[in-house]
C-alpha cells in the first residue's frame, strides 16, 4: 500500500446526493492528504462515465467496472479519503475488498427527501434516479448495507460539507479510531 503505514483509508458511503464527493475533498483538506472518487476512477479507466456505461452497456458491465475501479485504487492509489458512487457499498466483494484493505468506513445518513432534491437538480447524470418511485425503493434497498458501515453521520440540508466532514473526525475519535491528521 502507498499510504503510511498507520494511515488508514476512510471511505465515505450513502445514497446518490448525500454529498459523498464534496465531504471527502473537505475531509481530505482537514487531514491534509488526497481524495479520491470512485465515479471518477471508473470514467478515467473505462473512458465512459458511470452514466454512460449504465447505459450503454448495462448496470451489471458498470458494476464489474466499478469493483475493478475499486480494487486498483484500494491496492496502487495514493488516496485516503475515497468518496464512493452510491451502489458501491452495496455489493458484498466491494464491502470485503474495504474490511480486507482495513478501511474506515462512513455513511452518510440523509434523508431520502434531501438527496431526492439534489439528485433532481442532476437528474441526466443518474441513470438510476431518474423516478422519484424508483429511487425511493433502492434507498429502501440500501439502507441494510449503509448500515453496515462502522460509522454512520447523520446529514442534514443546513450543514455544510466542512461540518460534516468535522463530525466525522469526531466521531472517528469517539469510535477509538482517531484518523491520524499528521502530514
Ligand atoms: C449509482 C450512483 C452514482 C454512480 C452510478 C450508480 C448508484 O454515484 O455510481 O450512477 O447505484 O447509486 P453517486 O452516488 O456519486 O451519484
Amino acid at each position: 500500500m502507498i499510504n503510511r503505514p498507520g494511515q488508514q483509508r476512510i471511505v465515505i458511503t450513502g445514497f446518490m446526493g448525500a454529498g459523498k464527493t464534496t465531504v471527502a475533498v473537505a475531509l481530505a483538506q482537514r487531514l491534509g492528504c488526497s481524495s479520491a472518487d470512485l465515479d471518477e476512477l471508473v470514467t478515467a479507466r473505462e473512458g465512459r462515465t458511470p452514466q454512460e456505461l449504465i447505459d450503454e452497456a448495462g448496470e451489471a458491465a458498470f458494476r464489474e467496472a466499478e469493483t475493478r475501479a475499486l480494487v486498483e485504487v484500494l491496492s496502487e492509489g495514493e488516496a485516503r479519503v475515497i468518496a464512493l458512487g452510491g451502489g458501491a457499498f452495496a455489493r458484498q466483494r466491494n464491502r470485503a475488498a474495504l474490511a480486507a484493505a482495513g478501511c474506515l468506513t462512513v455513511w452518510l445518513d440523509a434523508p431520502f427527501e434531501l438527496c431526492w432534491r439534489r439528485i433532481q437538480k442532476e437528474n441526466s447524470a443518474r441513470p438510476l434516479g431518474r423516478d422519484l418511485e424508483s429511487a425511493r425503493r433502492l434507498y429502501q434497498q440500501r439502507l441494510a448495507s449503509y448500515r453496515l458501515a462502522a460509522l454512520s453521520i447523520r446529514v442534514g440540508a443546513t450543514q455544510s460539507a466542512s461540518d460534516i466532514a468535522a463530525a466525522i473526525i469526531a466521531a472517528a475519535l469517539a469510535a477509538g479510531a482517531p484518523p491520524d491528521t499528521a502530514p
